[in-house]
This record gives C-alpha cells, structure tokens and sequence, in this order.
C-alpha cells in the first residue's frame, strides 16, 4: 500500500517503520512547511493519508483528504470538540476517515474493562473514582485523547461527569469524578484508572512501553479503510479490522 505521512514527528517516524515492516512504502511527507500545491501531489501519489500531527491542522487534512479523495486515519489529539462536525462533513462528501485518540489495540481492551470494572463496583456503597494519566513532556495537550475518552465513556455509563480541575479552595463536587495530567520527561503514555472504597482501592494501568504499539494500530487502521466510505472511530469497528488480519 502507498502511504502518505502527514506530520513527521515521534508518531510520524513510528508509523514509517511499522508500515514498511508490513511491507508498505511511505511515498510522501507532509510537513507543516509543505505548500499547499506540493500537498495535493503527494496526496495524489498514495493511497491512503496517515495523520500524526497538530490538533489546529486536522481540519485541513479532512479537507485534503476529500478534495484528493483519499481515506485518511487521524492520530492527531485535541480536537475532539470538532469532531462530530467533521464526521457529519465526510459523510455527506462521500469521504472516508477513521479517527482514535489512541490506536494502542491494548489501550482499546483497556479501556473496555475498565468502565466494566467501574461500573460493577460504583454500584456499591462508598465507592469513587479517578483517572490519572502520564506523558512527556512535549505534548500538546491535556489531559490526553484517551483520558478524555475513558472519562467521557465513563460519565456515561455512571451518569457522573468529569473535570480536570480542582477548585482552588474547596472541594471536587460530589457528582463529579477527577482526571488529571502529569508532564514528566519523556514517558511515552500511562493511564490509570483509580477505584477507591471502604475497604479497598484498586488501580488498573495501562503503560505503553514505546510509539510502535499505536503506529501498529494506525497502520492496520489504514489496510482496512482502504475502499471504504465513512467517519469511522477505531474502538467501534476494531474487532472487524483484527477480523481482517492476523496480529502480528
Ligand atoms: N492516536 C494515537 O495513538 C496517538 C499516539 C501518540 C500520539 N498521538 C498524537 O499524535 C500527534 C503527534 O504526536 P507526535 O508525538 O508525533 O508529535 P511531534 O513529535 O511533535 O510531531 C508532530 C509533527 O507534526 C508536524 N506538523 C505540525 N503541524 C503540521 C501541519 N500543519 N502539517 C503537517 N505537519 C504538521 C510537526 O512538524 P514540525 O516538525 O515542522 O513542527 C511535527 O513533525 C499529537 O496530537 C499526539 O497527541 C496520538
């Protein structure tokens, strides 16, 4: 397959070398320098856009991506709030798009037990919860893509909502539950969901141990959006991506 990187960075790099060790060639890279006519060409010239980027830049890779008719997968976080907007714009272009805050196949597991484990046990009495995440330094933004997922599934499933701030004075509301962002060196991302109760507190963490583990996920994202039409996110239709291949 001919891939055409949009972003060359930590991510970007990861996805060159997961992609050519699946036997892909990365035929293009789009930089932030990169002129909008230089972009058309080297979107022209594959067959599908991978996205790892700069949230303020996503718009105009969905609008690439339709104008040259190419499928794209975004890896790109922090512009959830434009989200829907921008599904509801591919789908009536025709487009296809497929979007995760976190394309660790991992992380999707995860974050499945862990609203499970949640829900089961902020039945009973007593019981609170957290999520706690960790990235380097050079991150964007916070608190992460896949926080902010957790959270937001997690505020549905318990009808709690969640805040990343902490009143100066006073105390979190009782219907609220805290997500909070450590920046520190060059960890490469953990959550942590915490569950406390009267008589116990479990902690359930995910800690990736490098960049591969989302560039796989990005990748395999990409084989199975090809020929497809739509605004796709990961965790929905994971289990037909890993359908469609074997897990290396
Ligand atoms: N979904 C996932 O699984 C996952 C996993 C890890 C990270 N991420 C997200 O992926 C994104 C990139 O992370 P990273 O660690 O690779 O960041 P990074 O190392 O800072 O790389 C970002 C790259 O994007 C480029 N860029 C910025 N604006 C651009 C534009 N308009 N057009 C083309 N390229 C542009 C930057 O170019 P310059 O070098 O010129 O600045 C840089 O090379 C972030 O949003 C991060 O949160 C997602």
């Amino acid at each position: 397959m001919r891939i055409t990187l949009i972003g060359y960075g930590r991510m970007g790099q990861a996805v060159e070398r997961v992609a050519q060790a699946r036997g892909h060639t990365v035929v293009g890279v789009i930089r932030r320098e990169t002129p909008p006519e230089e972009r058309l060409t080297l979107a022209q010239q594959a067959e599908v856009l991978i996205d790892f980027s700069h949230a303020t830049a996503v718009p105009h890779h969905i609008e690439l991506a339709l104008t040259t008719q190419r499928p794209l997968v975004i890896g790109t976080t922090g512009w959830d709030s434009q989200r829907e907007q921008y599904a509801q714009r591919v789908r009536e272009a025709g487009g296809a798009v497929l979007y995760a805050p976190n394309f660790s196949i991992a992380v999707q597991v995860f974050l499945e037990q862990a609203v499970a484990l949640a829900a089961r046990l902020l039945q009973l009495e007593g019981w609170d919860l957290a999520i706690e995440e960790i990235h380097h330094r050079a991150k964007a933004d916070a608190p992460s893509g896949t926080a902010r997922a957790l959270a937001q599934r997690l505020q549905q499933t318990l009808g709690k909502a969640w805040s990343a701030h902490l009143p100066e004075q006073g105390r979190l509301p009782e219907d609220q539950f805290h997500v909070s962002a450590v920046r520190v060196g060059h960890e490469f991302g953990t959550h942590r969901l915490l569950l406390d109760g009267p008589y116990d507190f479990i902690e359930l963490t995910h800690r990736a141990k490098n960049r591969e583990g989302f560039a796989y996920g990005a990748v395999r994202a990409s084989e199975w959006l090809r020929g497809r039409k739509g605004f796709f996110a990961f965790n929905e239709v994971l289990n037909e991506i890993l359908s469609t291949g074997r897990i290396d």
